[in-house]
């Protein structure tokens, strides 16, 4: 792997150097700052023409400064003559803006996407999209990665009996993904039937499936943001009699109330992936966080290669 360089922007330090670690590669020498206005500037202090430059930047908040960040570093590797330049996007912001729900408003994550591509990058790889649709949008090959088998793993070690365990979607949009956890895990599937109202409102009462009472509920979603959506879905599963409630999420965007929201919920465990960092203060007592640094060092390595990625997906 002589000819891979990996870079990190300043969203995500921390996984950028576990991936480097898994990889058993330095991270290239590299200054971001910003200038008094607030815009970002940046030099990579190490040649990398020719070469197959990995750019590790999830694009959490402080989302547009992320993705400026982004879109600068691709700049400057394009500028640099690197041979080929992947934008390692962990989390990807913005995806919930994936259509015209209604009129004169904006498809976010498709500009996103071209920003990205226009900037120059030649591939993406990518965690969890919110829609896997969101693939189509770039104009370049994504890989896409699924941090389910890493999440499972931590819930089959727990060895709950099958009998005793019901697998929950939040919502009917989640049924899907649910359903690939259950068939890793075990149990049954059950439905908490959510009405959004707006990005901040949403309420949950009905649970489709059980019966749910004494039994181990797990929900899983792909992101928890504000906590509404996840939260909302405890009380219901809650209400229902379970006997012990975990909840997993790929993204910790957690932002406004969540902490707060979370902390007073009747949650045994939060299990959540490291694709976004996260501050002392969001580090609840009962939150776990799972590495997803050698799901994407190893993908690193086999796009490297010019090796299957999707061998990755069981
Ligand atoms: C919804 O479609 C998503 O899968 C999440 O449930 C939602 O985006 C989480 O947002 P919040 O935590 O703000 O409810």
């Amino acid at each position: 792997m002589h000819d891979l360089t990996l870079i990190s922007g300043r969203a995500h330090p921390r996984l950028a150097a576990d991936i480097g670690e898994y990889l058993g590669l330095p991270l290239a020498d590299i200054d971001i700052w910003n200038f008094p206005d607030g815009e970002i500037g940046l030099k990579i202090n190490q040649n990398i023409r020719g070469r197959d430059v990995f750019l590790i930047q999830p694009t959490c908040p402080p989302v547009n400064d992320n993705l400026m960040e982004l879109l600068i570093m691709i700049d400057a590797c394009k500028r640099a003559s690197a041979a080929r330049i992947t934008a390692v996007i962990p989390y990807f912001g913005y995806a919930r803006q994936d259509r015209k729900d209604s009129g004169r408003v904006p498809i976010t994550a498709k500009l996103a996407a071209n920003l990205i591509v226009n900037a120059g990058a030649h591939r993406v790889l990518t965690v969890d999209l919110h829609a896997a649709q969101i693939q189509g949008f770039f104009d370049v090959p994504v890989d896409h990665l699924y941090s389910a088998p890493v999440l499972d793993e931590y819930f089959k070690k727990l060895n709950i009996p099958p009998d005793q365990l019901m697998i929950v979607s939040p919502d009917e949009g989640s049924i899907k993904r649910t359903l690939q956890h259950l068939e890793h895990i075990g149990g049954e599937l059950a439905i908490v039937d959510k009405r959004r109202f707006s990005a901040t409102q949403t309420k949950q009462a009905h649970l489709i499936g059980g019966p749910i009472n004494g039994r181990t509920a797990l929900l899983f979603d792909d992101m928890i943001t504000t906590g509404g959506s996840i939260v909302g879905a405890v009380n219901v599963v809650h209400e229902f009699g379970a006997a012990a409630i975990y909840v997993c999420a790929t993204h910790a965007v957690l932002c406004g109330s969540a902490i707060e929201k979370l902390g007073a919920a009747p949650i045994k465990e939060i299990v959540v992936s490291n694709t976004i960092p996260l501050c002392e203060k969001q580090m609840l007592p009962n939150l776990r966080v799972v590495t997803i640094a050698p799901l994407l060092g190893e993908a690193i390595k086999r796009i490297h290669k010019n090796e299957s990625v999707s061998y990755l997906f069981d």
